[in-house]
């Protein structure tokens, strides 16, 4: 899928060795359809040459304030104009020092000044320079002048240390400036997330959970972010890095999540529950663990646990609800008939056998208009399409809609 088509780059590279890794940025960029534009410091061109992102790019590469191949002598100018966004990928920090100071003693530095479009920067440098205090200044300044950093990872560095500053890789950055170009149609909402799996103790050590990976949940947080809402994850015991600037509330039992959710009722637009949440908890639960008695059999006592979306959807003034339905047949009818008895207005439902474990799924929403299908996709792509279906159902201040 072109996620970035029509969109027009440029893309500068400043003078450090993570430069070679912007030969694949440039193509990840094109291959999701971006037109990309490269300009060059020289210290970057003795790392990479131009030759090499002129033939990625097709396009002739700029590195100089005085070339007159641009229509008006300007490339400081009209390189900057009609780009949808600059990304310095590497930017070194003396680059980020310059952009602090607004200093424009070469191409790349002097149209970033010019620019009229946004400016992302992915910084690249040794671990000591990221934590100089002049550096972490120059970052937060960066950061209130409204320019959009991206990384830097943590690991290994080509001088042989290892912490803070290595670039983030190509696809990392490629997915960043994909986020950042999803439409803020959900701007100040508030959302909640449920997410992972539940776990019910029997005893000390072992317990009741299922397969939910949580990579559904995490994807639909990261999109609802994306698009411009405050978002809250609730989730179960995943192992997955959660998305970046979402608050991320742990919980282990149903009733935990449960009880997190309802503490937040009052501050919640949105509740989209995508949680895997055990129907039962275990009763008669033992303290320690519990020790095998030879020959005997061991009965457990399971009690239910409260039905969140349930009961949020049945809350006077609750929040929009949406809920997900893992089915393992009669998809659509199981969904519909789930999503009348929650009273919800919008259920997302899918096939668990194409879902649990991979990075792909392939949603049906079902509302009040029936069924529409999502092609199959990355996890991330469903989250997406199921944002901008829930911007076309819910409306501001309103209580959920009553299902059919
Ligand atoms: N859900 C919930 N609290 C529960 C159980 C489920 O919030 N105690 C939410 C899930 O997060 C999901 C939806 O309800 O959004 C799933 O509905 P449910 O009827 O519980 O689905 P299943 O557990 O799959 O139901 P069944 O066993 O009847 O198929």
């Amino acid at each position: 899928m072109s996620e970035l088509a029509e969109k027009r780059i440029l893309l500068g590279l400043t003078g450090g060795i993570a430069a070679y890794k912007a030969a694949d940025l440039a193509r990840g960029l094109i291959k999701q359809g971006a037109e990309v534009q490269v300009v060059m410091t020289d210290a970057a061109c003795r790392f990479i040459s131009p030759l090499t992102l002129q033939a990625l790019t097709g396009k002739p590469v700029y590195t100089s304030m005085w070339d007159d191949r641009v229509g008006n002598g300007m490339p400081h100018i009209e390189l900057s104009r009609d780009r949808d966004l600059i990304v310095v990928a590497p930017a070194t920090a003396d680059f980020m020092a310059k952009l602090v100071h607004g200093t424009a003693d070469d191409l790349l530095a002097t149209l970033c000044i010019a620019r009229e479009c946004p400016l992302m920067v992915a910084p690249a440098m040794n671990r000591q320079m990221w934590e100089n205090p002049a550096t972490r200044r120059n970052v937060k300044q960066l950061s209130s002048d409204g320019i959009i950093i991206e990384g830097p990872a943590s690991g290994d560095q080509a001088c042989g240390e290892n912490g803070m500053g290595r670039m983030s890789e190509p696809d990392q950055i490629v997915e960043s400036i994909v986020s950042w170009f999803q439409p803020k149609l959900l701007a100040g909402a508030r959302i909640l997330v449920t997410a992972g799996p539940t776990y019910e103790p029997i005893d000390a050590v072992r317990g009741i959970t299922n397969l939910s990976s949580g990579r559904m949940g995490y994807a639909v947080a990261r999109a609802a972010h994306e698009a411009g809402a405050k978002v809250t994850l609730i989730s179960g015991r995943t192992g997955l890095q959660p998305p970046a600037n979402v608050s991320v509330i742990d919980i282990i039992t149903a009733q935990q999540m449960h009880d997190e959710v309802m503490e937040r009722l009052s501050e919640c637009d949105i509740l989209i529950a995508v949680a895997a949440v055990a129907d039962y908890r275990v009763s008669n639960r033992e303290q320690h663990k519990i020790k095998k008695k030879a020959g005997a059999g061991l009965t457990l006592e399971l009690e239910p646990n409260p039905d969140i979306l349930g009961s949020v959807a049945a809350h006077k003034d609750g929040p929009f609800c949406v809920g997900f339905s893992a089915e393992s047949q009669n998809i659509e009818s199981h969904a519909a008939e789930k999503r009348r008895r929650k009273n919800i207005p919008l259920i997302a439902a899918n096939l668990v056998q194409a879902a649990f474990g991979s990075e792909q799924n392939e949603l049906i929403l079902i509302d009040d208009e029936g069924a529409h299908r999502l092609p199959r996709s990355s996890k991330l792509q469903q989250a997406r399409g199921l944002i901008r279906h829930i911007t076309r159902l819910y409306k501001p201040g309103r209580k959920s809609v009553t299902a059919r």
